[in-house]
């Protein structure tokens, strides 16, 4: 793992943004692996900044994103693919054929699950997965005690994850229990991986992830049998290592 420590989330997410742009300067199609949440909002931004310069284009990148709750209509302004389209897929050129979001409306789930997984395979696997972590150690939405041999599956959310996404809805009630998410396999199969983290309530999970035990009550350490991961956080989530 390559740890890269820097003074505040600005610098992360810009630190992340060159990272993408160079990966997508190298293979103009890049499978890029995406995340939602407020930790890549910043380095969606410089994205989008660095796309108005011209130092990147997103014509034939190609997208999966890792998680989409379940029951939430894309045109919810809460789903995560309202997310993607508001930050990112709307600034930019990307085709909207090429950008692939699990469906929170889907009937037959494990169905589509076998699909997304597929294409992801078609299309030769995802060059560059972007994850953010969460307090309990998740990524994606794969909570503590996770299997790690899943691949894209319906997951239940874990309270504390609940509580946190409350945040975004007018009540703790109105909070999906369930999402589809890209399985801990389906991550592990990325070609390199980047994680971000800013704060101090990121500090424990880091400290778990990257120095503990391999353990799936720390879905996140999983990360540490992977050949190529960067992990990029600022000084507070780095207090703990
Ligand atoms: P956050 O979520 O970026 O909103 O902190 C990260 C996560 O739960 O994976």
């Amino acid at each position: 793992m390559r740890i890269i420590v820097v003074d505040n989330y600005e610098e992360m997410s810009k630190r992340a943004a060159l990272m993408i742009t160079s990966q997508v300067t190298l293979k103009p199609d890049s499978v890029l692996g995406l995340a939602t949440g407020d930790t890549p909002l910043g380095m969606y931004e410089e994205l989008v900044k660095l796309y108005n310069k011209k130092e990147v284009d997103f014509k034939e990148v190609r997208t999966f994103n890792l998680d989409e709750y379940y029951g939430l209509d894309p045109e919810n302004p809460q789903s995560y693919y309202s997310f993607m389209n508001k930050n990112l897929f709307d600034k930019v050129d990307i085709s909207k054929n090429n950008i692939n979001m699990p469906d929170g409306m889907v009937k037959d789930v494990n169905d589509f699950c076998l699909l997304y997984e597929n294409k992801i395979k078609t299309l030769g696997g995802i060059d560059m997965q972007v994850l953010g972590i969460g307090g309990n150690g998740h990524i994606g939405f794969n909570e503590p005690n996770v299997n790690f041999e899943a691949q894209t599956h319906l997951v239940n959310l874990n309270e504390q994850t609940i509580e946190a996404n409350s945040r975004f809805f007018k009540s703790i009630e109105d909070v999906p229990v369930k999402a589809i998410s890209m399985g801990i396999k389906t991550i592990m199969n990325s070609k390199k991986i980047i994680l971000l983290a800013n704060g101090l309530n990121k500090a424990e999970a880091i400290a778990k992830a990257v120095n503990g035990k391999i353990n799936p009550s720390i879905p996140a350490s999983i990360l540490q049998l992977h050949n190529d991961v960067t992990i990029i956080i600022d000084k507070e989530a780095a207090s703990l290592l």
